[in-house]
């Protein structure tokens, strides 16, 4: 059995920004990641990264406009936290030696981005993500991070109330691993793929968040799924929001702009789900074509989409034949980030699972309370990546993490037992995963999309119910250990098909419109009844998710108070 002072599931940017923090504090610090790190989720991200860094922003500012952009449901405590650190955190990164587009001057650029009131996304053209990630990947192999990479996570496990470590398999063969560490932190991402048109990786099955609750740490926030204004009409690919941040119109099928009739003030850089909202309304009305409208950069001219946007030409050309120099890009609402995750303290603290930990879209240290700003994802990796890896320090230097726990050799046998049960099954005796996800994906993506009501969620759930029989008698065809992604892909279904079920039910218990939860028959915001975090744990009985609440955290700052939204 493996052994290390810190572990960390996910090798994305929050994850190596917290095992930065593990080996330079000269810990035995191991990632554990299904693919290989450069691979993660994060190289995606585009648009950049919000900091207060020039001189006349003001975090306050920062964290004003993010208080409102999670429509009053964000923990002020960790929003605060976010925006006061944003510039060191972004600073860290810069002396790493990311490559961030820069000013004549040499200072950061920043563009604007929506909800917010200050240009203040940094960016390095549009593949923020990607440098940000190079850069920390460089950083972890420099200080000798033990990866464990393509190796996929079968098991949170625990000793008594506390987290002991993790049952991986290592993809190569399908051999099982039983780890051991004094402190587990949870980096796996989010699960947009529980939608079928979603901006994310295929690997974004919210592993990390599903198995964290069979553990039993609380999950919040589930209901909260971002719909991207903008992912390609055919393949639901990014088109970065700061393609808008650089002066982009969206338009309709006639070419005229839309969004002064929804957000007068701000047009295209109102907060995502303002834009998606209104953007379906156009499309339901028959303002689109092919259930798309346009996004439209003509008018910034060759040289500004060559240097700013050359990803986004690219991507545009490759996948939609469209090159936006001559022509505008159909773009529709597309799944791509989930606000919930595993319920954790401004520290990264579980607050149901003593020494276990999560950071990124994986946690919910909800500074995004209902609706996330753009650019405020990158942030919260780089931002609570490094506090959570300190206070994972601080938890084996000085706290209880200084006792080893104890592995059981059960654990091992219980996943080992798991996987033999799916491939013993007979291939025509049961349903395939390929079939389960497509009926449960389509489903979620019309019945607990941008609008809701009881009628499609009550769709929504019976989608559930069905997927979760079929999965009881899920089969495999590939029978073998070497690189059995039919295996994998099965597995991370069940991971999906948890975390469907805590969403729509979180979805039909909250009973109200707030942030990118819209429902038609609940048309207003409720702040009499629901500034809460609706909880989501499993019950170890029956396996079913059960919801509670968590209170939001707040702050004693009168400029938080909620008030109408408007953009
Ligand atoms: O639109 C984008 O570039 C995405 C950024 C984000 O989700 O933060």
């Amino acid at each position: 059995m493996a052994q290390h002072d810190i572990l960390i599931v996910g090798a994305g940017l929050a994850g190596l920004r917290a095992a930065f923090e593990g080996v330079t504090a000269g810990l035995d610090t191991a990632v554990v990641s299904k693919i290989h790190p450069l691979r993660s989720h994060s190289c995606a991200a585009q648009g950049g990264v919000n900091a207060a860094i020039n001189p006349k922003d003001d975090w306050h500012d920062h964290a004003y406009d993010t208080v409102k952009g999670a429509d009053y449901v964000g923990d002020q405590d960790s929003i605060d936290m976010m925006c006061a650190e944003a510039p060191q955190a972004v600073l860290d990164l810069d002396a790493m030696g990311c490559p961030f587009s820069r000013e004549e001057d040499g200072t950061i650029s920043q563009r604007a981005f929506g909800g917010q009131n200050f240009p203040r996304t940094a960016y390095a053209a549009d593949r923020t993500g990607h440098a940000m990630l190079h850069t920390l990947w460089e950083q972890a192999i420099k200080y000798g991070v033990k990866i464990y990479d393509e190796y996929y996570l079968m098991k949170l496990t625990t000793d008594k109330d506390r987290a002991s470590g993790a049952i991986v398999m290592d993809i190569k063969d399908g051999k099982l691993h039983q780890i051991n560490a004094k402190a587990v932190c949870v980096a796996t991402g989010g699960y947009g793929r529980l939608f079928a048109s979603n901006t994310n990786a295929m690997t974004n099955t919210g592993d990390g968040i599903a198995h964290a609750m069979r553990a039993g740490a609380p999950a919040a926030d589930l209901e909260f799924v971002q719909f991207h204004p903008t992912g390609l009409k055919s393949s639901g690919i990014l088109i970065s929001e700061g393609v808008r941040g650089e002066g982009a119109y969206l338009v309709d099928k006639n070419g005229q702009r839309f969004m002064q009739k929804y957000a007068p003030n701000k047009l295209e850089l109102a907060s995502r789900d303002v834009v998606s909202r209104s953007m379906t309304l156009e499309i339901m009305a028959g303002n689109g074509v092919d259930g798309a409208v346009f996004l439209d950069v003509r008018h910034l001219g060759r040289e500004l989409i060559l240097e700013r946007l050359p990803q986004i030409r690219q991507l545009a050309i490759d996948f939609e034949g469209v090159d936006p120099i001559d022509e505008p890009i159909p773009v529709r609402p597309t799944c791509h980030y989930t606000m919930g995750g595993i319920r954790v303290n401004k520290l990264g603290q579980s607050i149901g699972l003593k020494g276990l930990f999560a950071a990124g879209e994986a946690a919910c240290v909800s500074v995004h309370g209902a609706n996330r700003l753009g650019a405020n994802s990158l942030l919260e990796t780089i931002v609570f990546g490094k506090i959570t890896g300190k206070d994972m320090v601080d938890f084996v230097k000085n706290r209880e993490g200084k006792e080893r726990p104890a592995s059981s050799p059960e654990d091992l046998a219980q996943v080992s037992r798991q996987i033999a049960e799916i491939k013993a099954r007979p291939v025509n005796e049961g349903v395939k995963q390929a079939v389960i996800r497509k009926e449960l994906t389509e489903a979620l993506q019309v019945d607990c999309s941008v609008f809701r009501d009881a009628q499609r969620l009550d769709r929504a759930w019976k989608a559930i119910e069905k997927a979760k029989a079929h999965y009881a008698r899920i089969v495999v065809d590939d029978k073998s250990d070497a690189f059995n992604t039919d295996v994998i892909t099965a597995l991370e279904l069940g991971n999906l098909i948890l975390l469907g079920e805590a969403t729509v039910k979180a979805a039909i218990e909250r009973t109200e419109s707030r942030g990118a939860h819209a429902r038609d028959d609940f048309p207003k915001r409720d702040d009499a009844n629901w500034i809460t975090h609706i909880t989501s744990v499993v019950d170890p009985q029956s396996g079913e998710v059960v919801l509670g609440r968590d209170a939001v955290r707040t702050v004693d700052n009168p400029a938080y108070a909620p008030q109408e939204r408007k953009y």
